[in-house]
């Protein structure tokens, strides 16, 4: 069966890590339809092009979309992250961020809300650049948002081996989302009765992260929370380089997006010294939602195997892909 793929390879670094995760799919022989998209800052820059609701259109007919990285130097901040990438989250509906840091140590699952909490742009501002200036910027919870996101953490952990759940939060002093996402989450446990649940402030959430990465199984937090907490995650889970993420749509209502977590690092940009491998694990990934399961199987095996050789991170762009491609 071929997919469709929409492929945004974007800025920076972020075509050379989507161009070595095409040729692994490529050698475990799925069938992709490809089709290229220039969106990102370079684009915005050329023309003024973010992304028009016609090819928003457009991108929904797809199966999939694989984006490599987005933002340029120069580019106001914002005008990519809210006109492309949110856009696409939050009118695809994506409202599972899911992040997967493995290493010898630990296997953890962050479950990140996508389309809510301090992203949905509630908030504004009143006499703007006077010295009375007030800037407002409000967390949207729903009961509805925050329980398909928890039930999905559920069900996910559910099907783990450890069946464990952590709740991050921050319930002392947000008392009104906090109680939300508490009182949904134990609704949603008593379906669950297998699952082992846990409850960790952010803060302290932070410290084990570091201190004691291992009593994490899946982990499920909000929007703004998820955001740091992954990036903390990445950092010691291999580094940045490996840290790989979807923007699932789990009703399948449109396409989801798969994308590493890392920026496009305009810093290393073309000169073939990218880490590929956080673009080769969300391609797994999905080839997973895709229903490649056995494809998706092969190449993460790659890369662990690869990973297990000496000196395998420290390699450039080219010689860590012919390190994966050796394991395939
Ligand atoms: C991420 C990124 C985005 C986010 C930015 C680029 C909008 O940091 O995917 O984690 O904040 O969600
Ligand atoms: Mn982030």
């Amino acid at each position: 069966m071929t997919h469709r793929v929409a492929v945004i390879g974007g800025d920076g670094i972020g075509p050379e890590v989507i161009a070595v995760a095409l040729d692994l799919i490529k050698a475990v022989g799925v069938d992709l339809d490809t089709t290229d998209y220039d969106l990102g800052g370079e684009r915005y820059m050329r023309d003024g092009t973010v992304l028009p609701d016609e090819l928003l259109e457009e991108l929904r007919t797809y199966d999939a979309i694989l984006l490599g990285a987005v933002g340029s130097p120069g580019v106001p901040p914002g005008v990519i992250e809210r006109g492309l990438l949110l856009k696409i989250r939050f009118e695809m509906d994506q409202f599972i961020n899911l992040r997967p840091f493995v290493t010898d140590d630990h296997n953890i699952v962050v479950i990140r809300e996508n389309t809510e909490g301090m992203y949905a742009g509630e908030g504004g501002f009143l006499r703007k650049g006077t010295p009375n200036e007030i800037a407002t910027q409000g967390s949207v919870n729903t009961r509805m948002g925050v329980e398909r996101c928890v039930r999905f953490a559920f069900d996910l952990a559910n099907r783990r081996f450890r069946k464990h759940l952590t709740l991050v939060h921050k319930t002392n002093v947000l008392s009104f989302s906090g109680d939300l996402w508490q009182r949904a989450f134990n609704e949603v446990a008593t379906d669950f009765p297998k699952v082992e649940t846990a409850y960790n402030h952010v803060d302290a959430a932070c410290i084990y992260f570091v201190e004691d990465p291992g009593r994490y199984d899946v982990v499920v937090t909000d929007n703004l929370f998820g955001d740091i907490l992954t990036d903390l995650a990445g950092a010691v889970s291999g580094g940045i380089g490996r840290a790989a993420s979807a923007n699932l749509n789990p009703a399948r209502t449109s396409p989801s997006l798969f994308e590493p977590v890392h920026g496009s690092a305009p810093d290393i940009a073309g000169q073939g010294l990218a880490n590929p491998v956080a673009a080769v694990i969300s391609a797994a990934m999905m080839l997973d939602f895709l229903g490649e399961t056995d494809a998706a199987t092969r190449i993460r095996s790659a890369v662990d195997a690869a990973s297990a050789v000496a000196g395998f991170d420290s390699g450039d762009t080219a010689t860590i892909a012919s390190a994966i491609r050796a394991k395939l």
